[in-house]
């Protein structure tokens, strides 16, 4: 059986060539983001390309300016896939999530949010995270390690998926004949205890169009 080739463009405002930004007319600008991502969506969806996937990295340091540069400064990729939902029509949108730092009911809700503002384009890339330094960011003593990382890695993808399976497709009745909104057989918690993640649910957005969020993962550990 032969499977459809999936091309997507990883996208970083600034380039990804390091000293790119000084190649005369580039993009240098970050308070001028909203035009170029405009522009890299018109391309993207005019090529034919399947998805834009937005990486994250959850610190800065002025050491970034050389090695690279497009993560000294740049907007939140949830934030970036919500603007071009309204801006695209077809292309997929992938946002990057640090699971070590992130919290999943969270992520679930804006993740589901997403599908149903993109009409069912949404795909999120979980990374555990390779820059130390988002520890003091997030309050917390020191980055936590590989295995530890990937321990609460899983059990933050268990609880997405139960949080996006808790309302059955079919939940949300709307019977404006005998005013029940919700058959609330259809509504379920997700009561994860894990030694990470805790959550009850259900989650406060009803099943969005994809249900399950693609989830797309980039590590290079035995473990990822
Ligand atoms: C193609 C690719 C893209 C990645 N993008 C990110 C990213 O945007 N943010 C991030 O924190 N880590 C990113 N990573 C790193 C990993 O996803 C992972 O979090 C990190 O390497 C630590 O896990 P590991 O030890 O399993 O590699 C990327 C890795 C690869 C191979």
């Amino acid at each position: 059986m032969t499977e459809p080739l999936v091309i997507g463009a990883m996208v970083r405002t600034l380039g990804a060539y390091p000293s790119g930004w000084r190649h005369p007319g580039a993009h240098r600008d970050p308070a001028r983001d909203a035009e170029v991502l405009r522009r890299i969506a018109a391309a993207g969806e005019e090529a034919g390309l399947d998805y834009l996937f937005f990486g994250d990295w959850l610190a800065t340091g002025p050491d970034l300016e050389f090695r690279d540069p497009y993560l000294l400064a740049r907007i939140d990729p949830v934030s970036a896939v919500l603007f071009l939902a309204g801006l695209t029509s077809r292309i997929g949108l992938i946002a990057t999530v640090n699971t070590t730092y992130a919290d999943p009911y969270t992520t679930a809700r804006s993740l589901a949010s997403l599908d149903v503002l993109s009409g069912g384009r949404a795909g999120v890339n979980l990374v555990t995270g390779a820059e130390p330094r988002a520890a003091g960011n997030h309050g917390r003593a020191a980055h936590a390690d590989n295995e530890t990382r990937y321990d609460r890695a899983e059990e933050f993808v268990t609880a997405l998926r139960r949080l996006w399976d808790s309302w059955d497709a079919d939940a949300w009745i709307a019977d404006a004949e005998r005013g029940v909104l919700i058959d609330a057989d259809r509504l379920r918690a997700a009561n994860l205890e894990g030694a990470h993640v805790r959550v009850t649910g259900p989650l406060n957005v009803a099943r969005p169009p994809q249900g399950r969020i693609p989830v797309v993962h980039a590590g290079t550990s035995p473990r990822s």
